[in-house]
Parts: structure tokens; sequence; C-alpha cells
């Protein structure tokens, strides 16, 4: 692994009526032993104006912060990012675009994903695959800071979904000891791997307790909606709307698994901004529920603000401009479920965080107690360990994880992905750690990501001056 300053290309792209000129070191190899070499590598990209001697919204080569999007979705390989458009033919110039329009350094690792195998058929990006590449980025970013464009000290990863989990994870658990080995085996630069900030949109985090949080959101809701992806005889994906009702067992298994939740919340020890403890009673209700509504409120609030109409929103209780109340079951019926239960530890061990959760030669496996029970497939449990390595919840608290001093995580109002509990939950164990948490749940957002770069680059802004 190494880092040569004299090895890039100047490249020139025009988006619309944006033109930049950046420098791009391509393809850093950031493991030594690579588990898949493709992967695990990195561009990074810095606009040429700073080795002109220019700045850039004040930023110069040496103190630009360093943005690192990952674009992991779904838990699948994550390709790194390039400037470009958000998408073929839009015109609208994407992410790393602006960031370097903006005067960011960009970091874009590629890192490994739940499907990849190696030529003897070995699963080689089940978990901690994600999360162990992520870090092995940063700790190269820390090893070469010296010959590095930008402010190695001032990392911020970004990433939604799968991808701000990882985000969110990165930034919850720098240097911790549990993923040394995993570092050593791919050869990890030998530096740091602690960030500045994160990023996090819709982070699908905490998921052996997700299954709990979805139901305790959902339970009453017994029809779902979703789009299913199918592959056309061509290979290219091709979506349609399914919507369903779920069976009696399924519905059983939501009043199972909600009722499995007040006593995940009330272990964790949570509390407000003011002090006040988050608890729920075995009927789903307590301070736990209200501060979980405040945020959808302070959403709705937000957008009775610039004056839009939620009059149609019949679960909402507006008083002369303030939303002052609302109906939570009647709330999840308004934005409709998503996933049947359980979501995310199937009974087929068929969905996402399954596979992720496989081993070097097991493709899928449970991960909560519950699923691994009342298992169709007779599946196997993965390891503890393993799990708890996905789960930024694990480290928040840990002395010996070096957290980053600030987030920022969006939680889309009407996500279905996962339940709004589960953003909420994070939030409030970071802020009692100290982290500067700036979080919203922006109205009439589903599960996205990078839809308000604006606001995004001014936090960044803030927090880097
Ligand atoms: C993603 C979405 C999901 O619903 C999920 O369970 C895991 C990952 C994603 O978009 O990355």
């Amino acid at each position: 692994m190494n880092f040569d300053k004299n090895a890039y290309t100047v490249e020139s792209l025009t988006v619309g009526v944006h033109t930049i000129r950046y420098r791009q070191f391509a393809d850093l190899l950031y493991a030594d032993l690579p588990a898949n070499a493709a992967y695990q590598r990195m561009h990074i990209y810095a606009p040429e104006g700073f080795y002109e001697g220019e700045s850039i919204n004040g930023y110069t080569l040496a103190t630009a912060p360093v943005f690192m999007p990952n674009q992991v979705g779904g838990y699948m390989p994550g390709e790194p990012a390039a400037p470009g458009e958000t998408q073929e033919g839009s015109g609208i110039p994407n992410t790393v675009f602006c960031a370097l329009e903006h005067g960011y350094v960009v970091a874009a690792p590629a890192i490994r994903g739940r499907v990849q195998q190696d030529e003897n058929k070995t699963y080689t990006g089940k978990a901690p695959a994600c999360i162990v590449d992520y870090k092995a980025a940063v700790r190269y970013l820390h090893a070469f800071a010296k010959d590095l464009p930008g402010d190695e000290e001032k990392i911020i990863t970004n990433g939604t979904s799968a991808g701000g989990a990882l985000s969110s994870l990165v930034g919850s658990s720098g240097n911790h000891p549990d993923y040394e080995p995993y570092l050593k085996a791919i050869g990890a630069a030998d530096a740091g791997d602690e960030i500045f900030a994160a990023s996090c949109y819709c982070p699908i985090i905490n998921l052996e307790h997700a299954d709990a949080a979805y139901e305790w959101q959902f339970l009453g809701v017994n029809e779902f909606r979703r789009m299913q992806m199918n592959l056309t005889e061509g290979g290219r994906p091709e979506f349609s709307a399914v919507d369903g009702d779920m069976t009696p067992e399924q519905v059983q298994t939501s009043k199972d698994e909600a009722a499995l939740f007040p006593e995940y919340v009330n272990s964790l020890g949570l509390k407000d901004e003011q002090g006040r403890a988050l608890t729920l009673a075995a009927d789903g209700t307590g301070t736990f529920l209200e501060y979980v509504k405040a945020i959808v409120l302070e959403s709705a609030q937000k957008a009775l603000d610039r004056k839009t109409d939620l009059s149609g929103e019949t679960w909402l209780t507006v008083e002369d401009g303030r939303a002052v109340g609302m109906d939570f079951p009647a709330y999840a019926r308004a934005i409709t479920r998503m996933k049947t239960a359980p979501a995310f530890d199937g009974l087929e061990l068929e969905t996402a965080e399954n596979d992720l959760f496989g081993s070097e030669n097991v493709n899928c496996r449970h991960f909560t107690k519950y699923s691994l029970e009342h298992s169709k497939k007779r599946g196997e449990m993965a390891p503890e360990q393993v799990v708890r390595m996905l789960n930024p919840m694990s480290y928040v608290d840990a002395a010996d994880a070096q957290k980053a001093k600030y987030f920022r995580i969006r939680h889309g109002e009407c996500d279905r992905d996962t339940s709004l509990a589960i953003s909420a939950m994070l939030v409030a164990k970071l802020r009692a750690q100290g982290c500067s948490v700036d979080y919203h749940a922006p109205w009439g957002v589903p599960h996205a990501g990078d839809y308000d770069l604006d606001e995004l680059f001014a936090w960044i802004d803030e927090i880097c001056r």
C-alpha cells in the first residue's frame, strides 16, 4: 500500500451549467492482504484549483474537509463514488461533483458486499466485511495524511440506508479493538480509524432489535405495500408494486415482536435532552413513544411553517398553525407498512440481512433469538460478536471506542424501511455521550439520501470552521 502524490490525472467535467476541474488519484489499494482486491480500493479527488494556490469557500489544499461517501445499498458491494450526474441524463450534478465544487476533498472507497465470492466460491463480503473495509479506508487516509490533499483530521463519512448504517458505525466505533483482528487480516494501514463527523441518511442499524422496533411502530397495520424487483430476461431490474395482507402467522409474529420492544428500550436507560427517562410500558406506550411522536410533530411543524397544507393528515392535530398532537397508530397506517413480520430476520432466511450475516460458506443466517426459534429453514445463528460489530449501539458508550464529535442524522418522516425508533434510540444514546447530533425527520421524505446537499454542506462548513 502506498500513496504516490505524483500519480494523478487532471479531469474536467461539465454537468448542466457547472464545470469542475479536479485532480484524481485513482485505485488506491487500502488493504495489503486484500480479500477482494477489486473492491478494497478508493479514489481520491481534490479541486485542481487547490494546486494552483486557490482557496474555495475559505478552504485550501491543507485545510479542506475530507468528505468520505460510500455507495453501499442493501449491504451489497459499494462502488466508489465519482463526480457526475445524479442519474444519467438528468443534468443535475451529483453529490461528489457538488462536494468538489464546494471545496471539499473527496475520498470515495469501494466496499465489499454480502454476495461476493472468490474463485473457490468462498463468500468474501459477509459481515463484518463492509465495516472493516470502511475503517481500513479511513486508516489509509490517516496513514498518508501528510501527502494527501485536505485535512485528514476533518473526515466526514456519508451514506444512505445500509451506507448510512456504515457511516454511523464508523462514527461510533473509532479504533475499537473488536475490529482489530479483521483489519489485521486484510492488511489495513497501521493508523487510527477515528473520524471527525458522520452524516447518516436513514441508517439501517440495530438489526437485532429492528424487527421488534418495526412491529412496535406498525402493530395493527396488517396490509403491506412495497415495490418488488424482478430481473428481466436481459437481466435488467424491473419494479412492480405489490400489495398484500400479512398471513395470520405474520400477524401473530407482529404481536410477538412488538411485545419484545419495551424490555429492550427500557434496558438502554435512555434519556431525552431534559434528562427525563425514556421508557415504555408493556403495552408500548410511555415516554419513549412521546419522544418519537415529538420527532414527527417537529417534522410536521416545519412543513406547516413552510405553508404546506397538512389538512389531509387526519392523524395529525393542528391548532392555530401548531402541530400539537398525533395518533401514532393512525400515522403508521397512513405511511403504510412495507415489510411483513419479521421485517429483518426472515423466517425463510430470505432478507438482505440474513444474507449479510452469512459466513464464508453459509449464505444466510439468523441473528435474532425469535427468528432462530421460529425458523422455517432450520437456519443457523450468526455469532453474537459479528452481529454486535454491525451495530453502532454496541459502541456508543464503550470507553474504548473513539466517537466522532459530530453526527448529522436524517430519517425521512415517512420512511417504512425501518422504524423511526431506530434512529431515535441512536440519537438519544449519542447525545448522552456528549456527541453533538443534528437530527431531523424531514416531512414527506421516504427512504432516501443526499436530498438536501445545501444543508448538509452548511452543516459541514459550520463544524469545520
Ligand atoms: C436497505 C434497505 C432496507 O430495507 C434494508 O433492509 C437494508 C438495506 C438499503 O436501501 O440499503
